[in-house]
């Protein structure tokens, strides 16, 4: 089956075609194309994400990146902007159909899915992203020539996605037909970690599970994008800090938030707020001096949390059976922005092994860990076979 996947939930328009396989027992996919339009750029000036400026560039950037996709050429086209029809099929602007319009068209009709992000995100981006995608839809529904309707029937169908479900999903991204590595088993534990979300997941498969903790405050990636904020560095601070990091070293004692409570709950509020007090102790000299050292004693602050509680979870539910989610638990997950981080990754494997843990460590590649369309795809295509649905309409707080 194949999925032309859409996601504009934040700052990154980016659209992907995958083919997908196997069923809920085995999914897998093929990533054929995963374009990205970052904007990181426009909104580095103004420290971090500037809604309408996104919205902007989304509305500019999707046409583009679906044309790149379909491998039109513009350029050599005679119409130098071409237009998606609107949904009651006229060209706006009146022009005739060109070459270009009816590439797009034949291509629509070989899409099963269109997966869409419908939430969390930003709303009027998410808007962008939908709209898209309806139109996308309407195009696919229309006759290939004027006159003979025989390929007029509706052909792709909308998903609207659960952008968290996204980052659940791109775990299974990495396992694409080719890819021999190893297979994640049930029951997992899944730790979500992006700018916007701190979550941890307890998953029996892959459409079942409980949420057992998330942040009561600011997501980690959020904790490491003012930190660098406060530090000076550019936006997104996660690959600057985890960079400095490498610098320094980890002795000053930043405080580890709701490390020793005995829930799944994080806060990084707190950590963030004594690196702010941490800093006014000095003056700039001194702290330009500091920098490596507090982004690794910061970094290494909130890893500790975040490995500590997810281990927890993993031999908790496993001295337990998993109860009623079959069985010990056999794999731990990340994704999401923040799982990128190669020290993050490197220490999870580090203390499992030191525990003598059998627990099977994945985190997707390092392009599918923060926002991908891949993923999105992965998603439609799993939530298509569960006859699930979603409002096509934005949802700016969705949750899990
Ligand atoms: O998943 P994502 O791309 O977007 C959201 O859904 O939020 O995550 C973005 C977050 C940002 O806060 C960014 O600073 C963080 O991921 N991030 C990192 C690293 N790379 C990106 N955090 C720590 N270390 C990194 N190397
Ligand atoms: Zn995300």
């Amino acid at each position: 089956m194949k999925i032309l996947a859409i996601e504009t939930s934040c700052d990154e328009t980016v659209i992907a075609l995958v083919e997908a396989r196997g069923g809920l027992q085995n999914p897998r996919f093929k990533i054929l194309k995963n374009l990205v339009a970052s904007q990181i750029k426009i909104h580095q000036p103004f420290g971090g994400i500037v809604p309408n400026l996104a919205k902007r560039e989304h509305l500019r950037n999707l046409p583009i990146l679906l044309n790149r996709l379909i491998k039109t050429n513009p350029s050599k086209s005679k119409i130098k902007n071409p237009r998606l029809p609107s949904p009651n099929g006229e060209v706006i602007g009146g022009q005739e159909k060109s070459k270009i319009q009816i590439k797009i068209q034949k291509f629509l009709k070989t899409i099963d899915i269109i997966a869409v992000t419908v939430g969390p995100g930003l709303e009027p981006c998410l808007w962008t992203g939908i709209n898209f995608a309806k139109e996308l839809k309407a195009k696919s529904s229309l006759p290939l020539r004027q006159g003979f309707d025989e390929q007029a029937k509706l052909k792709a169908k909308i998903i609207g996605i659960n952008h968290l479900e996204g980052h659940l999903y791109s775990n299974w991204l990495s396992q694409s037909y080719e890819t021999k590595s190893r297979k994640i088993e049930f029951p997992a534990i899944a730790l979500i970690i992006s700018g916007g979300h701190t979550i941890l997941l307890l998953i029996k498969d892959l459409t079942h599970w409980k949420k057992l903790g998330e942040t009561r405050d600011d997501a980690v990636g959020e904790a490491f994008d003012k930190v660098a904020r406060m530090l000076k560095l550019p936006y997104p601070g996660g690959p600057e800090i985890e960079k400095l990091a490498k610098l320094g070293n980890s002795e000053i004692e930043f405080p580890k938030p709701m490390l020793n409570q005995k829930n799944y709950d994080f806060s990084f509020s707190g950590l963030k707020t004594s690196v702010l007090y941490y800093l006014k102790q000095f003056n700039n000299k001194t702290i330009e001096q500091l920098k490596p050292d507090i982004a690794a004693s910061f970094q290494q602050a909130a890893f500790d949390v975040l490995i500590s509680k997810t281990i927890r979870a993993a031999k908790e539910f496993s001295a337990k059976g998993g109860s009623a989610f079959g069985g010990k638990v056999k794999s731990i997950l990340i994704s999401g922005g923040v799982a990128v981080n190669k020290t993050l990754q490197k220490q999870f494997k580090r203390e499992i092994e030191k525990q003598n843990l059998c627990f099977i460590f994945h985190a997707p590649s390092f392009k599918f860990c923060g926002d991908n369309a891949a993923m999105i795809a992965a998603a439609g295509y799993i939530n298509f076979l569960q006859k699930k649905k979603h409002q096509i309409t934005a949802q700016s707080n969705l949750n899990l």
